[in-house]
């Protein structure tokens, strides 16, 4: 039963190889490469992420997999190869794309995104869903962090690989990423058997934030102590490290990260003029309304403090505010 699909995962893994090595040892793959390096994306993470490149000619996967006799509705089925309705022919669903492998849990790799380079649309094709790969379950970089998550009882979670790919070489082993898609109970089911801390480290930008909040109340509701990063001036995880250098990165997350309630105090409090009271009674009672979901009274009365003196206003109407909201609650 476990072997059920032993010829799609070899013929990723196969594919893995061909890719790498055609970015790697080829006259051809040079303008991915540069691309890789200019990005700033170093040899040492090429290997580590058996990062490659497929060629534009669409029938290079259909001929390597064809010679090694594997069936070509199963690689269709692998979603490696696509066959065209009309002249029945197969072609390869990744062409001069700079290829990476997705690894399932338990290491294998399972699938891929491919990255247009030159402009090409979609930005990354994935692959479809398959008898093994299913994107909305699978945690980038997940089984080789797994050691380090562990160790560290910590995750740090991204949107997107290439953020854990400059996480990575800037010494955070433990950082995994959906990939763009919502976190799900799959997601956290996984992370929660080895850690207890949570760090949120999303796109800077407005969709990311949005992002970020929902992931951050998933990840509380199941009892992880959640931290989140919000990066300055709407950077991803990738561009803040190839501007700002890793250190500045690694200080940043140290640092800067905000408690979950921090963070929605700052999230909640964007988009609104705090001068205009309408506005301002607004953002006190959805901050109330977070602070009654809280589980501790002694947090509870921690930010119901931090709010009053941030707007002068008596803790006892705060208190009683607050304490008809959590009725509601209950
Ligand atoms: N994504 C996707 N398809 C797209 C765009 C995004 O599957 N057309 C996924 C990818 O897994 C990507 C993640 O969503 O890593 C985050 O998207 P985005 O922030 O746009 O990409 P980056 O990770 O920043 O990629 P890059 O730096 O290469 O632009
Ligand atoms: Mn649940
Ligand atoms: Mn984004
Ligand atoms: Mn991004
Ligand atoms: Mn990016």
């Amino acid at each position: 039963k476990t072997d059920e699909h032993a010829d799609l995962y070899e013929a990723h893994e196969l594919m893995a190889k061909f890719y790498r090595h055609l970015l790697l040892n080829t006259e051809e793959g040079s303008e991915a490469l540069a691309y890789l390096h200019e990005r700033g994306f170093t040899n040492e993470d090429i290997d580590r992420f058996q990062i490659g490149w497929a060629v534009p000619q669409p029938e290079f996967t259909v001929n390597v997999l064809q010679k090694r006799g594997f069936s070509a509705e199963r690689m269709e089925a692998a979603g490696l190869i696509v066959r065209n309705e009309d002249s029945g022919r197969y072609f390869d669903r990744f062409r001069g794309r700079i290829m990476f492998p997705l690894h399932d849990q338990k290491g294998r790799v399972a699938g891929f995104s491919g990255r247009a380079f030159n402009g090409g649309q979609p930005k990354y094709l994935n692959s479809p869903e398959t008898p093994i790969f299913h994107k909305s379950n699978l945690l980038y970089h997940f089984s080789a962090a797994k050691t380090a998550i562990k160790k560290k009882k910590q995750f740090i979670l991204f949107e997107g690989f290439a953020d854990v790919i400059a996480a990575v070489r800037s010494g955070f082993q433990q950082s995994v990423a959906v990939m763009g898609t919502s976190l799900t109970e799959e997601h956290i089911r996984q992370l929660k058997r080895l850690a207890d801390q949570a760090v949120i480290c999303y796109d800077g930008d407005k969709a990311g934030l949005n992002a970020a909040f929902k992931a951050a109340d998933m990840l509380a509701q199941h009892d992880l102590n959640v931290k989140v990063t919000v990066l300055p001036e709407q950077l991803d995880p990738d561009e803040f490290i190839k501007q700002k250098g890793a250190d500045a990165f690694s200080a940043y997350i140290t640092d800067s990260s905000l408690t979950l309630m921090a963070f929605k105090m700052d999230y909640l409090k964007r988009g609104k003029n705090l001068r205009d009271d309408e506005q301002k009674f607004r953002y006190i009672e959805e901050v109330l309304t977070e602070i009654a979901g809280l589980k501790k009274a002694v947090e509870r009365d921690h930010y119901l403090r931090r709010l009053a003196d941030e707007f002068s206003l008596s803790l006892q109407a705060l208190q009683e505010q607050e304490k008809a909201l959590f009725l509601k609650k209950r």
